[in-house]
């Protein structure tokens, strides 16, 4: 339980940003508070035990966009925010120990805010987490793998999110649709982290625009498919399932999708799974342009879409989530 400064204290506290807690570690060299009024700390995460991860995603759902630091700790919570994980994947003399480190910290950090978003079971996600983890794991101790997901995180913080999101949500649909043994799930979720791979190739502009894409941009962004699976398709740890899904996840079952503008019959399934999960992920997630969809928001955008994906996936979308919203939580 969070610990209450008495409501007299002379401390003097400073407001950080909530989101400058995602990334680098679970260490922290001060102690963060959380304001419940104007004269009441609560103190959350201490020196001694670090971040909590589920905590920290829990405040994040709830709206809350501040913490707070004592401010003669503000030195520490500098050298802190310093070690981000953009600054460590990009810095040449970090160790790649440290990197991969920082890695499994941001994957497990950003799946605790994300099974705070979408409210799945507890059962649910630890078997998600296990899942992820084992193909991360997998990649990250073979230094072509591990040099894929590097540059997928170097190119921001919002694409290898949405990666994550991506994978899991892919996993999630494709055991609802009760097609699938494990090996295949696990590769699904794996083509879902994969996905968008090819988006490190194109400029940032492209993929993060907040406006709509110039044709310019527009031509490039089409692109990624096909540099992904450039990217991937020499690594004998990427099996080819993983390959066609990074190749056919924007093809549409009304053929107006790309790179080839495929119909249903000869697309990939697996594929418009992670299609699915791609656009549901993008409608919950806030952009720069609007604010994040509520999942209902989401499902009932994707139901109303014609052409654009699978209906009967669509069905299995909305019955994991819509039923996950209600009272009875159902494990995938
Ligand atoms: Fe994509």
């Amino acid at each position: 339980m969070a610990d209450q400064q008495p409501s007299t204290s002379p401390v003097n506290y400073k407001a950080v940003n909530i989101t400058s807690f995602r990334g680098a570690t679970r260490d922290i060299s001060f102690d963060v508070y959380l304001k419940l009024s104007e004269d009441n700390m609560a103190h959350v995460f201490s020196r001694a035990t670090g971040l909590d991860y589920k905590r920290l995603a829990q405040y994040i759902q709830k709206g809350v966009t501040d913490l707070f630091i004592r401010a003669e700790d503000e030195p520490a919570y500098t050298v802190f925010i310093s070690r981000t994980a953009d600054v460590v994947f990009n810095d040449p003399n970090t160790a790649q120990e440290k990197k991969v480190a920082t890695l499994l910290n941001m994957t497990e950090q950003n799946m605790a805010e994300l099974f705070a978003q979408v409210n799945i079971s507890e059962d649910t996600a630890n078997k998600s987490q296990k899942v992820v983890k084992n193909y991360v794991d997998l990649m990250i101790n073979n230094p072509k793998t591990l040099t894929i997901i590097l540059k997928l995180v170097s190119h921001g913080e919002y694409l290898y999110y949405h990666s994550i999101a991506v994978s899991v949500f892919s996993m999630f649909i494709a055991k609802a649709s009760g097609q699938f043994n494990q090996r295949m799930l696990e590769l699904v979720g794996m083509g879902g982290f994969l996905h968008d791979i090819g988006c490190t190739q194109i400029s940032k502009e492209a993929v993060c625009s907040p406006n709509e894409l110039s044709p310019v941009l527009w031509k490039e962004m089409r692109s990624h498919p096909k540099l992904g699976l450039k990217m991937i398709e020499n690594t004998p740890t990427i099996p080819d399932e993983v390959r066609y899904i990074v190749y056919q996840h924007h093809e549409e079952p009304g053929g107006h999708g790309y790179p080839n503008g495929l119909h249903a019959p000869v697309i990939y399934y697996p594929a418009k799974i992670v299609a699915l999960a791609d656009a549901f992920s993008a409608l919950i997630s806030k952009r720069p342009f609007r604010p994040a969809y509520s999942v209902e928001q989401a499902i009932h955008i994707l139901q109303s879409e014609s052409g654009k994906h699978d209906r009967e996936l669509v069905r299995v979308l909305a019955s994991i989530f819509l039923k996950q919203q209600g009272t009875s939580k159902r494990a995938a």
